[in-house]
């Protein structure tokens, strides 16, 4: 019955549109961009995939906020994505604009939306959509783990020669440089990690997801949308199935891991409601140090943010 809304037709919103469609899990879909016309094309192109791909979820595409009113879930990726050289927090002069007006609009149109985040920086793009919308904390998060995490399992797939299917993980901190991937909860097929790889490989692998993003950044001009697509799609999947499946995202802190009032990638629970639970891990000094420094480092884009006083 659901009706989700992704702002930004570009190539990351066009693909969670898509990979949403193919789930055919939600009555509607709409597409909203500021350049309609490119909304209104790839709906159009992937609602033409509906009768080869056998999905029911109709698409349009608008560029009008009425259009996306009484949505249950909303998915933000409007913004300029990177370009070689650039690091994520590079982005926030424009993005912090962008994000809090279509917050904004949004809510104009929608009473109590859960609102996904995927724009760059993600941790405080989370941070200004969550203060513009005045959604209680369960209801706005940021999509970010469950893209690095999958990078990660993609790169030990390799490495293993494994179906990434049997590689289970989980990723903490800011979606930046200072992530905090964590081996002692990696398994392939519940077989600890660290007892099929040598430790300075396992390292390697740990420091190319860290700069997963750059890499795909510097291969193509600009920056990646399969995955960050599909990552979004399945959060949107856990909500509107009420699975309550559990995913590293950008969220709320309020004492969790020491840390209070500051949006960073945790494992919570998402359901219904959004997020149903924070998880707490029992992390060893060594990864509570890493996940502090990432968070200081988010803290001082969240002072930009605040720098710039968006109203
Ligand atoms: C990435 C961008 C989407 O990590 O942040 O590819």
């Amino acid at each position: 019955m659901s009706k989700v809304t992704v702002v930004g037709a570009g190539n990351v919103g066009a693909t969670v549109a898509n990979v949403l469609a193919h789930k055919d899990i939600v009555r509607e879909v709409v597409l909203l961009d500021i350049k309609g016309d490119l909304a209104r094309g790839k709906s159009l192109d992937t609602w033409q995939q509906a009768p080869i791909d056998h999905f029911s979820t109709r698409l349009t595409g608008t560029d009008d906020y009425k259009d996306s009113a009484n949505s249950d879930i909303v998915v933000i990726t409007a913004g300029i994505p990177r370009k070689p050289g650039m690091s994520r927090d590079d982005l926030i002069s424009t993005n912090a604009k962008i994000v809090t007006s279509v917050t904004k609009s949004i809510m104009e149109h929608s009473d109590n939306p859960i609102i996904i985040l995927v724009s760059n920086p993600l941790d405080v793009m989370t941070y200004a959509a969550h203060k513009a919308s005045g959604l209680s904390k369960e209801r706005v998060f940021g999509m970010a783990g469950i893209l690095d995490t999958a990078r990660y399992r993609a790169f030990l797939a390799t490495a293993l020669d494994v179906s990434p299917k049997d590689i289970q993980a989980v990723l903490m901190g800011g979606h930046g440089d200072t992530m905090v991937p964590l081996p002692r909860y990696t398994t392939v097929a519940g077989i600890p990690v660290t007892e099929l790889i040598a430790e300075d490989a396992l390292t390697a692998i740990v420091e190319r997801t860290k700069k997963g993003g750059g890499e795909l950044v510097k291969l193509m001009g600009t920056s990646a949308w399969y995955a960050p697509g599909a990552a979004a799609a399945q959060m949107v999947a856990s909500i509107v199935r009420d699975e309550n499946r559990i995913f590293p995202c950008c969220s709320l802190l309020t004492g969790q891991y020491g840390l209070n009032d500051i949006f960073l990638g945790v494992p919570v629970k998402l359901g219904k409601a959004g997020i149903v639970q924070t998880l707490e891990l029992k992390l060893n000094k060594d990864e509570q140090a890493l996940l502090h420094t990432s968070a200081s480092h988010v803290r001082e884009v969240i002072g930009t943010f605040e720098g710039m006083s968006i109203a």
